[in-house]
């Protein structure tokens, strides 16, 4: 017979502002750490988990500092394997996203069960693959199960085209990242060997709703969020923007950006800010367009919980980590 699963716990790295930890939460996950370097960050995760172990630099965070936790999320830097930048990649060795040796580092000094990664799909390319190749074979050589897929925040239920790759690793099982990552449920067969042609398919981005008189009319749907200044009227915001009959336009509030990844509204208003409202807006957007959606971390947390009971049932033994990985791990982030 199964045994209830005790409270199952995650840490955090990268947190930004907490939406892989909002997400977890929410499917009965607790919190046992939070890892993160940027003030306004730390000040949302301590104003939502004012009782959680907060480290900072994870380049200054030991294996011990880490309490053990069945999970770890993290969705490392992007910016040096981002298509968006433009131009050429640093990738994995970035100082940014070279940030992923760090990350592993620590997990071999725990191999927690599971881990999750969120990252840009620009991961898949960089370096023609060969960072993703990396990212892979690192969590493989530490004993991790791996598998990956690509995800769209709009499929979540929030307004928002948002393609991301997750990474799932679990330790010694090579079920539990399909079992996580892929549903078996398919739906009924399409037998009809012919049939009507169906309506002309109008693109979400291009249907739009409010009142045509009055306005305010916005899209169907958001364009990809990214991490941008309250002061910056270029083309990271034109895309996705609210209309007015007399012609003004203007970009989503922070307000509205909160609501189109699936935040609470307020989560990351502070009560009594350091800074004026134009650098606490940027500051909101920018932590805005980093964060994951917190529906489709949810979606993968719930999924998370049977694979996790399995895991535990099965009593899988832990292995001290091996001096030759650590210093290949610590060779290849100083490449
Ligand atoms: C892609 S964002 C992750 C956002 C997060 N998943 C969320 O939902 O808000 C990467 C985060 O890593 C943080 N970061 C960058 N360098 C770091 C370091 N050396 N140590 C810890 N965190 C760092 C950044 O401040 C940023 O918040």
């Amino acid at each position: 017979m199964m045994t209830a699963l005790a409270q199952p716990t995650v840490a955090s790295f990268f947190s930004g502002i907490g939406g892989f930890d909002l997400a977890f939460e929410r499917a009965g996950f607790r919190i046992t750490t939070q890892c993160e370097i940027e003030p306004f960050c730390v000040d949302i995760l301590t104003k939502h988990w004012p009782d959680v172990k907060r480290l900072g630099d994870i380049r200054e965070v030991k294996d011990a500092d880490v309490p053990v936790s069945d999970i770890w999320v993290g969705g490392f830097p992007c910016q040096d394997v981002s298509v968006a930048r433009m131009g050429p990649r640093a990738g994995l060795k970035g100082k940014r996203s070279g940030l992923f040796y760090q990350f592993a580092r620590l997990i071999e000094g725990s191999r927690p069960r599971i881990v999750v990664i969120e990252n840009v799909p620009g991961l898949l390319s960089s370096h023609g693959g060969r960072d993703f190749r990396i990212v892979i074979n690192t969590l493989a050589e530490l004993g991790y199960g791996v598998g990956w897929r690509v995800l769209n925040s709009k499929h979540f239920g929030v307004p928002q085209s948002r393609q991301r790759v997750y990474i799932v690793g679990c330790y010694r099982d090579g079920r539990g990242p399909a079992e996580i990552l892929f549903e078996p449920e398919c739906s009924p067969r399409d037998i009809a060997t012919s049939g009507q042609d169906g309506q002309r398919v109008i693109s979400p981005f291009k249907k739009s709703f409010g009142d045509p008189l009055t306005g305010p009319i916005v899209q169907g749907i958001a364009y990809c969020l990214y991490a941008c200044s309250a002061r910056h009227t270029g083309t990271d915001w034109s895309r996705t923007y609210v209309s007015y009959p007399d012609g003004r336009v203007r970009r989503l509030t922070p307000l509205e950006s909160e609501r189109v990844q699936g935040f609470p509204p307020g989560w990351t208003l502070l009560d009594r800010p350091s800074v004026d409202v134009d650098k606490m807006d940027t500051l909101r957007y920018t932590a805005l367009g980093n964060a994951v959606s917190v529906p489709v971390i949810e979606w993968l947390a719930g999924r998370t919980l049977p694979v996790l009971q399995r895991l535990r049932n099965s009593q899988v033994a832990y292995e001290a980590p091996q001096l030759s990985t650590q210093l290949r791990l610590l060779d290849a982030a100083v490449v």
